[in-house]
């Protein structure tokens, strides 16, 4: 099964999600808990955007970050095994990532420098979740716990990577909760700086654990988006469309492939 073909109506999935595909819940108070993603280990690993990534429950517990489904045997994004070393310095980390009590696949901080509105528009991808994923069991989310205080970036989100007016920003201060259907949304963060910019990210497999975290958190599921500085969303819309169009010229194609981050 090809991830095109793939329909989230053949899993559990979660009505909250219906609508938009992601959810805003409370803020947790971050600033109480210690600062645990400065002393665990990052690796590079390729992603949109400028990043690193440490991480906390990889396939089978070696301080990696490839999908799930790259390793012998390969396995859908669930059951991830905690790397040992990292979970060692971060117990608060993992006791977030396990707070919802779901089937927990990915599970990393990615550590991201700064950036432009037009960098993270032509970073915008989808994540292949959901490959392996048998049907009749529960469709894979993401949950992103914005560690530091990124109160001026945003995580945008499209519907449909090509129409602006799909977007929604959502802004990153300590402590801000939102779980994305990555498979469905493209995604990714504007981050104007000046400081590197760190958040928890884990693959939850939705279902009546997930379910239930999400329904006493004063679940949103529109938020208003903060304002564009004048001008800047057709400056981008023009830049990314030239850098799409030299991309394609050098590679004589245009299809974009999921993200594995
Ligand atoms: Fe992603």
């Amino acid at each position: 099964m090809t991830e095109s073909s793939m329909d989230p109506r053949d899993y559990v999935t979660l009505p909250v999600f219906a609508e938009t595909g992601y959810v805003v819940l409370d803020s947790y108070d971050q600033p109480a808990d210690p600062a645990e993603w400065l002393d665990i280990e990052y690796v590079d690993w390729k992603s949109s955007g400028d990043t690193r990534f440490a991480p906390l429950a990889s396939a089978y517990g070696d301080l990696e970050c490839n999908g799930f489904w790259h390793h012998d045997p390969p396995k859908t994004d669930k059951d991830g095994v905690w790397v040992e070393s990292n979970i060692a310095k971060a117990p608060h980390l993992k006791a977030r990532a396990e707070e919802p009590g779901a089937n927990i696949g990915r599970c990393r901080v990615i550590e991201l420098k700064p950036n432009t509105y037009a960098e993270a528009i032509y970073n915008l991808h989808i994540d292949d979740n959901n490959r392996l994923n048998p049907e009749g069991t529960g469709w894979i989310v993401r949950g992103f716990f914005n560690l530091t205080d990124d109160s001026d970036s945003v995580m945008i989100l499209r519907e449909d990577r090509d129409d602006p007016s799909t977007e929604t920003r959502v802004p990153l201060p300590a402590g801000t909760q939102v779980i994305i259907d990555t498979q469905r949304l493209w995604h990714a963060v504007w981050h104007p700086g000046p400081q590197l910019r760190y958040c928890l990210i884990t693959s939850w497999e939705a279902g009546p654990d997930l379910d239930a975290y999400i329904g006493v958190r004063h679940p949103i599921t529109r938020i208003e988006s903060p304002e564009l500085p004048a001008g800047m969303a057709e400056a981008a819309e023009a830049e990314v469309a030239e850098r799409r169009a030299a991309r394609a010229a050098a590679t004589g194609t245009t299809t974009t492939a999921m993200s594995e981050a």
